[in-house]
């Protein structure tokens, strides 16, 4: 039997965020804004990420702890070689229940068969537009839409669970909001709108450029009506709804202005491996120095432990306009969401 521990707040450590590389073949101007992420851009080296071996063996430790998913996040986590084989390592692990993917999909026309033979239930893709030129700019690499959509394609045939993820910036792509709400529903997949967060320091984020959950909500209730679904488990990040007469959902990730930190139940680990108890964190614990030195499972184990066990973060419930631009935030593909 696991032992249940809980942080300083009463939360359980129930999902572990894996990063497996800050690298994206994307620049998502909330993400990963080239003026900043540009050719110089000192990207982590071969060396400094954890290795298969170390990430199976850290999640080894997390499990005994109480985790139950795993979600594998970069940047984009398939540009890392051979996720296919990590999955199939994680999967092995007794006391895993759910392993899921978060991509921007363009690699899953190569992946998705192997990816769900080697034992992956999950993807959640990224789409923040229809409209071509939209995409193409809010991506910073002018991959069009056609692209996603196949990936799409390719991880429901090869029968894996497809949710999307549209992060909402207004003024950028608010006018998207019903068309790939029409199109997602017309294809029975859910998709979730996240609120613009003001994640690491470098996406320029203000107030003004979130667009609240309420309005997204009304608009798309006026034209396709929507009814609540409960939550499936404790600490559910979207809240759910359902078009009425259908049995398609949609979600909303109201981190700003409806938070959910109270029911936080999530660890990450950074690519280089850095245990982050909270997303908006400004430092993190040293796991990889941990695993690479001589000290035993059970002391890692008793790290681990004491670390969720001290945990007070809550983040989003305290934001103000002055800690969102003056505290000093990781970055997301650092991080991965
Ligand atoms: P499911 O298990 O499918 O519900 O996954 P998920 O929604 O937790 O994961 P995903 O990687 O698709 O993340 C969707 C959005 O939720 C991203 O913008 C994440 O940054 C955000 N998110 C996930 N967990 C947290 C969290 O603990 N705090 C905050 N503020 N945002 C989160
Ligand atoms: N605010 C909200 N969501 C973000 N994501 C990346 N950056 C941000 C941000 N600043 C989303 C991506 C992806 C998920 C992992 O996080 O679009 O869907
Ligand atoms: Fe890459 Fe995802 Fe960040 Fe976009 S949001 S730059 S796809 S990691
Ligand atoms: Fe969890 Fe931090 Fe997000 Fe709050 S802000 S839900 S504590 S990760």
């Amino acid at each position: 039997e696991r032992d249940i521990i809980v942080d300083q707040l009463n939360r359980p450590l129930r999902d572990l965020r894996i990063s497996v590389t800050d690298q994206c073949n994307f620049r998502c101007s909330y993400c990963m804004p080239k003026e900043i992420f540009g050719d110089d851009y000192q990207f982590l080296k071969q060396g400094e990420l954890l290795s298969f071996s170390e990430i199976e063996s850290l999640t080894r430790s997390f499990v005994k702890l109480g985790v139950k998913k795993i979600r594998l996040t970069g940047g984009e986590p398939l540009v890392r070689k051979d996720m296919p084989e990590l999955v199939e390592r994680l999967n092995r692990i007794e006391g895993i229940e759910d392993i899921a993917l978060t991509t921007n999909g363009v690699y899953l026309p190569k992946y998705a068969q192997q990816l769900k033979a080697a034992g992956l239930q999950r993807v959640n893709i990224s789409l923040d537009a229809m409209e071509e030129d939209i995409f193409k700019s809010m991506n910073g690499r002018s991959v069009g839409v056609k692209p996603i959509i196949s990936g799409i394609n390719a991880a429901v045939d090869a029968g894996l669970h497809v949710k999307m993820n549209m992060v909402v910036r207004k003024g950028v792509n608010d006018s998207q909001i019903l068309p790939v709400a029409r199109f997602f529903k017309e294809k029975g997949i859910t998709l979730r709108f996240i609120e613009f967060m003001d994640v690491g320091t470098t996406n320029g984020w203000n107030f003004d450029q979130v667009v609240p959950k309420k309005i997204i909500h009304d608009m798309i209730h006026q034209e396709m009506p929507l009814e609540p679904v409960d939550a499936e488990y404790f600490g559910e990040v979207a809240k759910r709804y359902r078009y009425v007469g259908t049995n398609t959902e949609i979600g909303f990730i109201s981190s700003v202005t409806e938070s959910f930190c109270s029911s936080c139940t999530r660890a990450r680990i950074s690519a280089d491996g850095k245990l982050y108890t909270c997303l908006f964190a400004t430092s993190g614990h040293d796991l990889r120095q941990l695993v690479r030195s001589d000290v035993s499972e059970s002391e890692i184990d008793e790290k681990l432990q004491s670390i969720w066990q001290g945990r007070t973060d809550r983040y989003s419930d305290e934001r103000t306009e002055a800690s969102a631009k003056n505290r000093n935030k990781i970055e997301m593909s650092y991080i991965g969401g």
